[in-house]
């Protein structure tokens, strides 16, 4: 068993930690006893060198820009995959079979209709609602009707409810967005693959047999894929940390929700597009780089930078490459794209950014693909929530079967008044 050993300097103490090994990226120091031991805290804000718990699910190498889904690369599942193999993959730990693909796939097209009930509640949103409002509190109405899921403790079930939320919110998502132009919903079509019926639920008038093109449902089919899950980000850490007091998984899932609406985390993408209109010409982008680096300025460069990645975003490379390959294909607006790329290429080369690691983030690229894709600048983030929603849930699963399972409760460096008198 290999240790560190901890030295309180004033009293010459010594305390011994266990190191614990990790299959791939940094060992970890096991310092669920400092407290008991040394009456002290570790004190990490923001959680920067802090494993909050064992996961077999995703893994980031920062230092090398690689992603892992239960082992597989990133590139080969974006490239050689459909979403629906990898949300099979995270929740089962294997990729399908041919027939496992093809239950899984009529399971989920059979479970993306919602409760009439739902439906209805979406009547009661005034019109301006931001579409990440309405889908968080739609999730979480969900739990109203699967209140049985409060008491789930076995496999089976969680794959039920896992289905489940992975076949409707796809459904939901369209559903706010029609909701927000006050024109009817447009039911899922169960001859319609997983993002094929996405894409229709968005655009379809009623009763039109829509024709969508495969260029269309590989590029969306992709940002999901890339979007499914990423250890533990803010918005999973907050479904960790709902699930771990036991409430309902749709609750939790909703929590995540609301995390990733943030333009810290989900909510860059929307704003990556907003900058790069303002910025407005590739003349400009000397400007607002200016800007960013300026210590006295909170403009920040929307879509750079990751706590994680030191080095370029794998999913930020992949978009990349499927912009180029599909510009002309995707009608891609070429004058923001030309100002994301000269971005792009002042700030790899510019010293703070540099010295910083700060590279393309997945938000950087993925709005140029949506916005080709005719979806709402203010629906970006609820794509992200279509393709996140299974690994939010997989680590829901992850954590209900997790035997060191405790429920999430920091403590904190007090500097309040030491003792007031009334
Ligand atoms: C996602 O965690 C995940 O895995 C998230 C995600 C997922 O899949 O779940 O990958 C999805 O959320 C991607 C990130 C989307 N957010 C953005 O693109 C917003 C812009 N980026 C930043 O706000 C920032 O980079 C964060 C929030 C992403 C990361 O912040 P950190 O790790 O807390 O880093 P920091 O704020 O401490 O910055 C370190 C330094 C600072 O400068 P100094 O104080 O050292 O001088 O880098 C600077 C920051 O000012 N910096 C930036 C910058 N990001 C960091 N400067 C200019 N532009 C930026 N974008």
């Amino acid at each position: 068993m290999s240790t560190v050993t901890l030295t309180i300097n004033d009293t010459n103490e010594k305390f011994e930690f266990e190191v614990l090994e990790p299959t791939l990226g940094p060992k970890v120091i096991d310092i669920r006893k400092l407290y008991t031991q040394t009456k002290m805290f570790t004190y990490d804000p923001g959680f920067t060198s802090t494993a909050s718990c064992s996961s077999n699910i995703t893994f980031i190498d920062g230092e090398k820009g690689e992603l892992r889904y239960r082992g597989y690369k990133i590139e080969d599942l974006a490239q050689k995959k459909s979403y629906l193999d990898t949300c099979y993959l995270l929740l089962n730990g294997s990729l399908p079979s041919e027939d496992e693909l093809k239950s899984f796939d009529k399971e989920i097209r059979k479970r993306s209709f919602v409760h009439e009930g739902l439906k209805d509640m979406f009547k009661t949103f005034p019109d301006k609602a931001h579409p990440m409002a309405m889908m968080s509190s739609a999730v979480s109405a969900l739990s109203t009707f699967y209140f049985e899921h409060l008491d789930v403790y076995d496999e089976a079930e969680y794959q039920v409810l896992a289905r489940r939320i992975v076949a409707k919110v796809p459904t939901l998502a369209a559903f706010t967005y029609r909701r927000s132009l006050g024109i009817p919903f447009i039911y899922p079509d169960v001859n319609r693959s997983y993002t094929e019926n996405f894409l229709y639920m968005m655009r379809a008038y009623p009763n039109e047999n829509l024709k969508i093109s495969p260029i269309e449902i590989k590029a969306l089919d992709t940002i999901f894929t890339l979007h499914a899950d990423h250890e533990q980000n803010a918005s999973t850490t907050t479904v960790r940390a709902v699930a771990s007091t036991g409430a309902h998984p749709y609750a939790a899932v909703s929590a995540g929700i609301n995390a990733l609406w943030g333009r810290a985390h989900g909510g860059a993408n929307e704003s990556v597009i907003a900058q790069l209109e303002m910025i407005g010409s590739v003349e400009n982008v000397d400007k607002f780089i200016k800007k960013a680096k300026d210590p006295d300025d909170d403009f920040r460069l929307m879509g750079f930078g990751h706590r994680v990645y030191k080095n370029f975003d794998p999913r930020a490379k992949i978009l990349g490459k499927l912009l180029e390959e599909l510009k002309h294909d995707l009608g891609i607006d070429l004058e923001l794209l030309k100002i994301a790329q000269k971005i792009e290429e002042v700030a790899l080369s510019d010293e703070y950014f540099i010295k910083r690691k700060l590279y393309p983030n997945i938000d950087f690229y993925s709005g140029l693909i949506l916005t080709a894709l005719k979806i709402p600048r203010k629906m970006f983030t609820i794509i992200f929530v279509i393709g996140r929603t299974v690994g939010w849930i997989t680590q829901w699963i992850e954590l209900r079967n997790d035997k060191e399972l405790k429920i999430a409760r920091p403590r904190q460096k007090y500097t309040g008044p030491k003792d007031n008198k009334i």
